[in-house]
């Protein structure tokens, strides 16, 4: 009864901010519909990616977590155990774990840690439990642990529904990794651990007055960008992207208290991408809950993109990334 899975994850094209207003807000369910590809790095010391290996045995008298060298407890131990507790009961077990988690890239600096964290153990654990369950239904378990785990589980575009139940808020996939040629240059600029988690944020934003609004073009966008997608519009994608991308922000910045995620180099970067794309280079915008900033552009630009990132202050690191493979299962375990 061990698996492992290795996960990797995704940038929001529309993004979730916000959670449904159900009896329960622990089931993470969004307030809107949402898309995202789940990406694969181009560069081998940073793979964006979890690997999880979970072994449910007699031998353990209690459920043991440790993620990159550290065990977990309180909190974080409560919120594996959300979506563990979920797959364990399915499967009619009170078998306990072992769990080792390492993931590659910084975490909680605004690039989705927890999308790939949730992501993997899900597919870990469901398989150590030996049961037969559809991605669609697997991601709405993952969706327990972090909603934009869903959407890891799937490869290339996929679409996150808000729903008024548990069963109907799933990610789907939309299409495969090639079917839309685009790539993406992130620009690290901070690495630290930010202030106030997604998991706090998507709180407050109901205290902001755009948070109505931002809902409603989010209604709007998320279709055409999910047209936009299908017809391999790179334009319109990164269009409606950018702009989906700075209505969350809005929100977040007219919280109640605010949230700035941006550093001074974000909004340089900002600048430079806008200044790029005038000058001919289409090159498009998008930001989670940290500084860091994605920028969308097509295959062939990545190289003079990377080129021009790294020449502004404050660029730490530049990851270049694609819509690739969601989460798969391994041979190899991490014990
Ligand atoms: C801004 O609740 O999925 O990235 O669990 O911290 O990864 P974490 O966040 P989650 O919220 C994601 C918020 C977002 C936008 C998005 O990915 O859609």
């Amino acid at each position: 009864m061990k698996a492992t899975a290795i996960a990797h994850s995704n940038i929001a094209l529309i993004k979730y901010w916000g959670r449904a207003a159900v009896a329960d807000p622990g089931l993470n369910i969004p307030l809107n519909d949402n898309i995202s590809f789940t990406k694969n790095s181009m560069i081998d010391d940073m793979k964006l990616q979890t690997i999880t290996t979970i072994h449910f045995d007699e031998i353990y008298d209690r459920d043991s977590a440790e993620v990159n060298g550290e065990k977990l407890s309180g909190r974080k131990l409560e919120r594996i155990l959300r979506v563990i507790d979920v797959l364990r009961s399915e499967a009619k077990s009170n078998i306990k774990f072992r769990m080792k988690s390492i993931n590659d890239f910084p975490t909680q600096a605004g690039l989705a840690s927890s999308a790939s964290a949730f992501a993997a153990l899900t597919l870990a654990t469901a398989s150590a439990l030996g049961l037969k369950i559809n991605r669609e239904q697997l991601s709405t378990v993952a969706r327990l642990g972090s909603g934009s785990a869903a959407r890891s589980l799937h490869d290339g575009f996929v679409y996150f529904h808000s729903a008024s139940s548990h069963e109907q808020a799933f990610a789907e996939q939309i299409c495969e990794p090639g079917h839309c040629d685009m790539h993406a240059v992130i620009a690290i600029v901070d690495e630290s651990e930010k202030k106030v988690t997604s998991d706090a944020g998507h709180d407050l934003s109901a205290a902001s007055p755009f948070n109505d609004i931002r809902i409603q073009r989010s209604a709007e966008q998320v279709m055409e960008m999910r047209q936009a997608i299908l017809e391999h519009d790179f334009s319109a994608v990164g269009k409606i992207a950018e702009a989906n991308c700075k209505y969350m922000h809005a929100v977040m910045m007219t919280s109640e208290p605010p949230l700035f995620y941006w550093n001074p180099e974000t909004l340089r970067i900002i600048k430079k991408v806008m200044s790029l794309r005038q000058q001919g280079l289409e090159t498009y915008f998008t930001i989670d809950a940290g500084p860091n900033v994605h920028c969308l552009c097509r295959p062939e630009d990545v190289e003079t993109l990377t080129i021009e990132l790294a020449a502004l202050e404050g660029v730490k690191k530049l990851i270049p990334v694609r819509p690739g493979r969601g989460a798969y299962l391994a041979d190899e375990h991490l014990f």
